[in-house]
């Protein structure tokens, strides 16, 4: 290959270490140019009029859905792909047990040759972004370039980008680099596709030392918007145990109760265990006064502030959120924040312009286009939408967005809760004892499989602190740096575990979730808060149901004690097996861990 110098505007920034970084990815990959990105209207029209007119996207009607479009992708490129997500640290136990390492070495070489000339004919973008808000202390700057227009129109959304940040970067500070391509150079007569991608060579790769992250052959979510999970999660959980802070896969939201006392609180969730339905909740009608507000739905960054306590950002500016199941009942604040200015992806088309999915409506419209461009109708034998379907929406558009979402201080968190998905034996909610034990509790994160994810329906599956696939270092280390931050604050949040999902014999659910988890939510409040009641059983301290706000709601004495109810003789036979999670992380488990097991089943 006959390399060409690319030639680009060196005067937007002078980071030296910036355009030394382009100087060398841009002599590799080859564009045809360089672009610059600047987050500006005029940008996000130009591209998606390209977009458009190559056939990659989808004008939405006007009226419907304005300034909204649909794209669909390669039927190979859906997902996040974890078998093909790399930690490359330099020693394997950096990395964990619970993560795919390579010798950075060798991931080095096979990435120069996979990246070398993969942008060949196409436009190289360059965006600036910052996770968190500008002038922020808790922010962390990124610098991605890309060859895929759809990351830098969703990169409009989900981050804060273009010229103010390179303003804000300067000469010396510092920034992730995050190379992606989607590996489809137009070369040797190659005709361009809709949705280019490279699904064979799919890597996403991280080097936490060098705090940088190289992403190859995908377009789709987060393998391709690297400030999300690979900068905000796996990065971000490095720099967090070097400098004592923590990067959560966590919503945030704040409460507010009818005498305007303000609590925030933080929660993790594996996924499909509705973490954006959450973080958007209303609260039931009868519980007057009571009002929730949002600030993230997926990430949180949390600092010791000067006081000993936790404040907290979420790095993120939209949501990225599953369009299947959201609809005006599930969920009506998304559906809010999706009405214009939001990008679909892989939803089905309706007749006239708009969009549909699974769950929007209880009988599908006449008339609609399936996500592969198909048409489609309740015969078939596929969902119209694919079931990772996604919309990238601005989180400003969000009803109930916090006032203070932006606040570079960040807001302070009082409570932390994690929540699996048990269909069988674990209570609706308990409080831990203490610090440690809730760390514990976060440690041993379970959820049951649903159909639709791999495993036999049932499965149960460890998700420590809904991190699994987002620890960027050893889980065992990370559980070490858990119970450390909790030495070092003198105001620790309250930690509470939460399960929705419980099931009567018959299968039927035995909580009505959505908007009555306030009711749990308002309790959780009153506990971090040092009032509201609770008493001791084996798992933590439990509330009564009488410690809880009714009003409104009819559920009887018995429904409660079932819905509490524990089974010692099985749950120590499940805490005897969190044995598994432990005996992977081997030596790096900190014995704090053992000897809350222990506890644990000494009570039960
Ligand atoms: C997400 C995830 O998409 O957790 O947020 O997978
Ligand atoms: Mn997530």
């Amino acid at each position: 290959m006959q390399e060409k110098k690319v030639e680009y505007d060196r005067e937007k920034t002078n980071n030296v270490a910036l355009l030394k970084w382009l100087d060398k990815m841009v002599e590799m990959c080859q564009p045809q140019s360089v672009r610059w990105c600047d987050g500006s209207k005029q940008e996000w029209k130009e591209l998606t009029d390209l977009m458009v007119t190559q056939g990659s996207m989808i004008r939405l009607d006007k009226k419907k859905r304005p300034n909204s479009f649909l794209v669909r992708s390669d039927p190979q490129d859906v997902a996040r792909v974890e078998s093909r997500t790399f930690i490359c640290s330099y020693g394997k136990d950096d990395a964990g047990a619970t993560n795919n390492w390579q010798e950075p070495r060798k991931m080095r070489a096979k990435l120069k040759r996979l990246f070398k000339g993969c942008m060949e004919g196409r436009v190289m973008y360059v965006i600036p972004f910052c996770m968190g808000p500008l002038g922020s202390s808790l922010s962390q700057f990124g610098v991605q370039v890309t060859d895929s227009p759809y990351v830098v129109l969703n990169l409009q959304i989900m981050t804060r980008m273009g010229q103010a940040v390179l303003d804000q970067l300067g000469e010396k500070d510092f920034f992730v680099p995050c190379l992606h391509s989607v590996g489809f150079p137009l070369k040797d007569g190659v005709e361009d596709v809709p949705w280019p991608c490279d699904p064979e060579n799919t890597h996403i790769v991280h080097f936490p030392e060098q705090r940088t992250i190289v992403s190859y052959g995908s377009g789709y979510g987060g393998n391709a918007l690297l400030g999300k999970k690979c900068l905000a999660l796996r990065i971000a959980s490095c720099m967090a145990r070097d400098n004592k802070w923590m990067a959560e896969h966590m919503l945030i939201l704040g409460v507010e109760s009818p005498d305007g006392e303000k609590t925030y609180v933080a929660g993790a969730f594996p996924s499909a265990c509705g973490k954006t339905n959450m973080a958007m909740l209303i609260p039931p009608e009868s519980m007057k006064g009571w009002k929730v507000s949002t600030v993230g739905d997926d990430i949180a960054w949390l600092k010791p502030d000067a006081n000993g306590g936790l404040r907290a950002i979420n790095p993120e500016a939209g949501f990225f959120g599953v369009a299947p199941g959201t609809s005006w009942e599930t969920n009506p604040n998304a559906m809010e924040s999706m009405r214009a200015n939001t990008l679909f992806t892989n939803v089905a088309l309706t007749s006239d312009g708009d969009v549909w999915w699974e769950g929007l409506t209880s009988q599908p419209p006449e008339g609609l286009t399936d996500w592969r461009g198909e048409e489609w109708s309740s015969e078939s034998e596929s969902p119209a939408a694919h079931p990772n379907a996604r919309f990238t929406a601005p989180a400003s558009q969000c009803p109930t967005i916090d006032p203070d979402w932006e606040n570079p201080e960040g807001v302070p968190v009082s409570a932390f809760i994690f929540g699996g998905r048990r269909m069988s034996d674990i209570p609706l909610v308990y409080q831990s004892f203490n610090w440690n034990h809730g760390v514990y509790l976060g440690a041993t994160l379970t959820s049951e499989t649903t159909a639709a994810a791999e495993g036999a329906l049932g499965n149960l599956r460890r998700d420590p602190m809904a991190m699994l696939p987002f620890c960027g270092y050893n889980m065992g280390d990370y559980f070490r740096h858990w119970i450390r931050m909790g030495k070092q604050l003198e105001e620790k949040p309250r930690i509470f575990h939460v399960n929705w999902f419980r099931k009567d014999e018959s299968g039927k659910f035995l909580w009505p979730g959505f908007s009555e988890n306030m009711r749990v939510l308002r309790w959780i409040v009153e506990r971090s808060n040092g009032r509201g009641r609770a008493h001791e059983n084996p798992l933590g301290w439990v509330p009564k149901k009488g410690d809880l706000d009714w009003s409104g709601l009819d559920f009887s004495d018995e429904q409660w004690e079932e819905l509490m109810s524990i089974d010692s003789e099985k749950l120590r036979m499940q805490t005897l097996r969190h044995e598994e999670l432990f005996l992977q992380l081997s030596e790096f488990l900190p014995k704090e861990m053992l000897f809350e097991r222990e506890l644990l089943v000494s009570r039960l």
